[in-house]
């Protein structure tokens, strides 16, 4: 049984170099976050995902972790932790770290004792070959870096050797079987960890690249679900209202070996990616797309990109947990301004109606627009995602009392730039639908987590879309003609954007429009 809080659990993913910064040195930390909830609480989301912030080079923004169980200093103390947790809780809003279990930095103690000349504990807890100038069997690895007489396989970046949890195609001698007592123990170094945050408070977490634990695992990753149930399945029986999301993409997979819930990625030209990220904006002198997203208002598209790639994987998940829709993320271009204030909505309106758990990546909510920035901690193009959050137009747009050479990221330039500050004063403005759409979801239990989703139209060549959740109907029309859909009974508009009506057993949708029905008792 999945933690009881998350059928009605609304996202919010903090970024948290870049989200507020309370001390003036430029970078975000955690009690800016713990003095924001009640931020997070407005925008009527009550769970949070932080990007990593233990202790790390920052060769990957973190995700090159040195010690799991210290905060990184720039962001504050183990107490700071706690008292986050604490203040969170009081307002009901759980909190997922995120737990890195694939690899370490090359700076983890661990992986500088695995690669001492002389055996010891840690000598298989990384993937090592038997000669320093044997080749990773297609893996990626590095050589001539440490006094070991042998190369290790990378889990990402060159900072990041992979943590050894085993191969299940085995071909050479270096290769250990998942239940190997080395490999053995990395899973319960893992567990430890978890327990650690757990105990101190924390509610979950985001598992990072949780599919890439076993080598040699084809596709039907049975070894490295074999895994996950093992830790999984531990960590539930423990604490039965801890809550995992996976970054695995197969909900049929990550759902069946103890994630209560998974992401669905923005991969491109997967059914994510046509749906919200077919933009042409440049991304270092490529572009990303050719602005033919399905909500964009000048696109030819239909959903059935989108429909055949979801639904296989959403049957083959629905019953075991929740496959989540994500609003962007740290590694993906934000979806602003690929999509424009408008096309942005109805995107929204259609996240928000949709099964999963939902989640809003910070900034998103008033549409803070993809920048071009040098890398940053191995960011790359992704650096333009990770900027400061735009709280107000007073100096660094509200995130830090820092000389503005010392911020994390620089903030971009205040002119037409949107801000917390603006769109609070405004009814009208994106900030405050996003607030109007996540109420609707939580006041409707149709709308809800869990609620069955199922197609009621989707045409080949149209542009309407409509779906059921439950008893409800939710229809949506990004074009610029009106549409007319036949509907199935006698429906009331509970919410709409855009011009809609129903009229003699038929629904008509002006142009890029949105509504929710319910049925008339
Ligand atoms: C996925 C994370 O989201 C990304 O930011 C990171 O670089 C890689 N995994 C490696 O940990
Ligand atoms: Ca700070």
């Amino acid at each position: 049984m999945a933690a009881s809080w998350l059928s009605k659990a609304v996202f919010y993913e903090i970024y948290p170099q870049s989200f507020f910064d309370t001390n003036a040195d430029g970078v975000g930390d955690l009690p800016g976050v713990t003095e924001k909830l009640d931020y997070v609480k407005s925008l009527g989301c009550n769970a949070l995902w932080l990007n990593p912030c233990f202790d790390s080079p920052f060769k990957d923004a973190g995700y090159d972790v040195r010690d799991y169980k210290k905060v990184a200093p720039r962001y504050g103390t183990n107490d700071d932790m706690k008292a986050l947790f604490a203040a969170a809780h009081k307002k009901g809003i759980r909190v997922l770290l995120d737990l890195v279990p694939g690899h370490t930095s090359e700076q983890h103690p661990w992986f500088r004792e695995s690669g001492k000349a002389e055996e010891n504990e840690f000598s298989h807890r990384y993937i090592w070959t038997d000669n320093a100038f044997a080749r990773g069997d297609g893996m990626p690895f590095i050589g001539g870096e440490m006094p070991r007489n042998g190369t290790y396989i990378i889990n990402f970046f060159k900072s990041q050797p992979a943590l050894n949890y085993g191969y299940r195609d085995i071909h050479e001698p270096w290769q250990k079987p998942i239940d190997d007592p080395a490999c053995l123990a990395t899973r319960e170094a893992m567990k430890d960890i978890m327990r650690f945050w757990l105990d101190m408070g924390c509610d979950g977490f985001r598992v990072d690249m949780a599919d890439s634990l076993v080598k040699n695992d084809g596709n039907e990753k049975l070894a490295t679900m074999e895994v996950w149930k093992d830790i999984a399945g531990a960590i539930h029986a423990e604490y039965p209202e801890a809550a995992l999301v996976s970054e695995w993409n197969n909900p049929g997979q990550a759902l069946s070996c103890g994630f209560d819930m998974d992401f669905y990625l923005d991969w491109r030209g997967n059914g994510y990616s046509v749906m919200f990220r077919d933009y042409d904006i440049p991304k270092f002198g490529e572009k990303i797309g050719k602005n033919n997203s399905y909500f964009s208002l000048g696109s030819d598209r239909d959903v059935s990109g989108f429909l055949k790639d979801f639904l296989p994987r959403y049957e083959a998940g629905k019953d075991k947990g929740l496959w989540c829709l994500i609003s962007g993320n740290h590694d993906t271009v934000r979806v602003a301004p690929g999509l424009d204030d408008r096309e942005r909505r109805l995107a929204f309106a259609f996240l928000y109606t949709m099964p999963g758990a939902p989640f809003l990546y910070y900034g998103d909510e008033i549409g803070m627009p993809y920048r071009w920035v040098p890398t940053k901690e191995g960011g790359y193009q992704r650096t333009g995602s990770r900027t400061p959050m735009q709280w107000d137009r007073s100096e660094n747009m509200g995130f830090s009392a820092a000389d503005p050479e010392r911020l994390y990221l620089p903030v971009g330039p205040l002119e037409g730039a949107p801000t917390v500050a603006d769109q609070e004063k405004d009814p009208g403005s994106f900030l405050n639908f996003v607030r109007e759409i996540i109420a609707l979801r939580q006041s409707n239990d149709d709308l809800g987590n869990y609620s069955p989703f199922r197609v009621y139209s989707a045409e080949e060549g149209s542009r309407l879309f409509a779906y059921k959740r439950g008893g409800m109907l939710v229809a949506v029309n990004p074009s610029a003609e009106e549409l007319v859909l036949e509907l199935d009974g006698d429906y009331e508009i509970l919410y709409a954007i855009g011009d809609s009506r129903t009229e003699n057993g038929r629904l008509l949708l002006g142009r890029q429009s949105f509504a929710v029905l319910k049925p008339r008792v």
